[in-house]
């Protein structure tokens, strides 16, 4: 066979599979109660809202429309409706702001190719959404350590950037419901991180994909409405949003947004048509038909069902963890990450759960960018019922309980 690897660019070899997603395809057997997918449950799709809004596209005259090329900004009624949307959410702004991708990941690689040049830093919070840097990777940067507590000067991040010889370009993280940790920064942390990326003159990117899932608790306005409360206009902000309709609708047709300051946007324009032209275009039509009509109540259903699955979660991990674990406590998205005593390794803790208790998760380490945080997990409450959640974490629990013992 050719040898390929002095062929492909330098920036391949860090494109790896990653080990997890592998192991995770041998998990879909029937007889394992998983908590490792992280991905929406199919069961509360609105399907028969997409079934009404394909027949109304192919039995109407927006047919040849709907299967023709289209901008590559995106659908202008989806823009305008997603508008109205921004407004709600304390980000008023114009449809030339917004701009339609395939899927927020997406979004993430073309930010990554937009800002990042061989050597430069993204700043991440240790643990990131793992998604964020197989995406920024594939521009080879470097990785430090986001904090949102205050505790490191713009001066240290600068000061290690140069050393690995680039610059520090953009924050990015999940600040509502993380992927991993389920996690929410609070308002003061949003400022906070506002004030570092002022002094680093850097961007921020803000990936709300979960910013819809609140269960309970006072929403916190997202980064860029702060900024845009602080500067007046969106054109003087640097933080770019980032929005997916695949928690809320759903993910299969693949439409995601970003909301940015217009040099931003007409960049990111550029990148689509050298990438792909333009998102689906009946996609996006069906998306705007079912959010024009069904939005509100869609959330309402699929957030009555995913916050009774976190309380079953939280419940039962109170009931059966035993002492010298932690986990954190969600007020919304589809995550609750569990630490395990300091020493113990949730890979192998995983391929004995899937061997002698058939419970799923996900080990911790892979969100971290210097492969740190061995001794977490990543649980997912969104596809398993209560009685399968209170059965998985009892088994997680004697499991865990047993590796606490016998290390003792
Ligand atoms: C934090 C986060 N961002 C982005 C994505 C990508 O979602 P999509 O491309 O379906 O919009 C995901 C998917 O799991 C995610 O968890």
């Amino acid at each position: 066979m050719l040898n390929w690897d002095h062929i492909f660019a330098t920036r391949s070899s860090r494109m790896r599979a990653s080990e997890i997603r592998e192991l995770l395809k041998l998990l879909e057997r029937p007889d394992i109660i998983s908590f490792a997918g992280g991905i929406p449950d199919p069961a509360l799709f609105p399907d028969e809202a997409f079934k009404t809004a394909y027949a109304d596209i192919f039995s109407g005259d927006q047919v040849g429309a709907a299967l023709q090329y289209s901008v590559s900004e995106g659908y202008k009624p989806l823009r305008e409706w997603l508008r109205g949307e921004m407004e709600k959410l304390g980000i008023p702004c114009t449809i030339d702001n917004i701009f339609i991708t395939s899927g927020s990941q997406q979004a993430l690689d073309y930010l990554g190719k937009l800002f990042l040049s061989p050597k430069d830093t993204a700043l991440v919070t240790w643990p990131t959404y793992l998604g964020a840097l197989q995406a920024f990777n594939a521009y080879e940067p470097n990785y430090d350590q986001l904090s949102l507590s205050g505790n490191r000067t713009p001066e240290s991040y600068k000061a290690a950037a140069e050393k690995n010889g680039g610059a520090v370009k953009f924050a990015y993280l999940s600040a509502d419901f993380a992927n991993p940790t389920g996690e929410t920064v609070d308002r003061a942390g949003r400022e906070r991180l506002l004030k570092l990326a002022e002094e680093l003159d850097i961007a921020i990117i803000e990936d709300a994909a979960y910013q819809s899932l609140r269960y309970d608790g006072e929403p916190v306005p997202p980064i860029l409405a702060l900024e845009i409360a602080e500067k007046g206009s969106i054109e003087e902000t640097r933080t770019i949003y980032s929005g997916s309709f695949s928690k809320t609708l759903a993910p299969g047709l693949r439409v995601g947004f970003v909301v940015a300051a217009m040099p931003v946007i007409r960049k990111l324009v550029l990148m689509k048509q050298a990438a792909d032209l333009h998102s689906s275009t009946i996609n996006q039509i069906a998306i705007t038909h079912v959010a024009e009509r069904h939005f509100p109540e869609q959330v309402a259903k699929i957030k009555s069902a995913y916050s009774a699955r976190r309380d079953a979660m939280l419940k039962a991990l109170e009931k059966y963890m035993p002492a010298g674990t932690t986990w954190t406590k969600p007020e919304g998205g589809m995550f609750v990450w569990v630490t395990l005593p300091e020493g113990m390794d949730g890979a192998e803790l995983l391929a004995r759960s899937v061997e002698t208790e058939k419970v799923a998760f996900v080990p911790g380490q892979a969100f971290f960018a210097d492969r740190s945080g061995t001794n977490t997990l990543r649980l997912s409450f969104s596809c398993a019922n209560e009685a399968m959640i209170d059965e998985g974490i009892k088994r997680l629990g004697r499991l865990v309980g047993g590796a606490i013992a016998a290390a003792a």
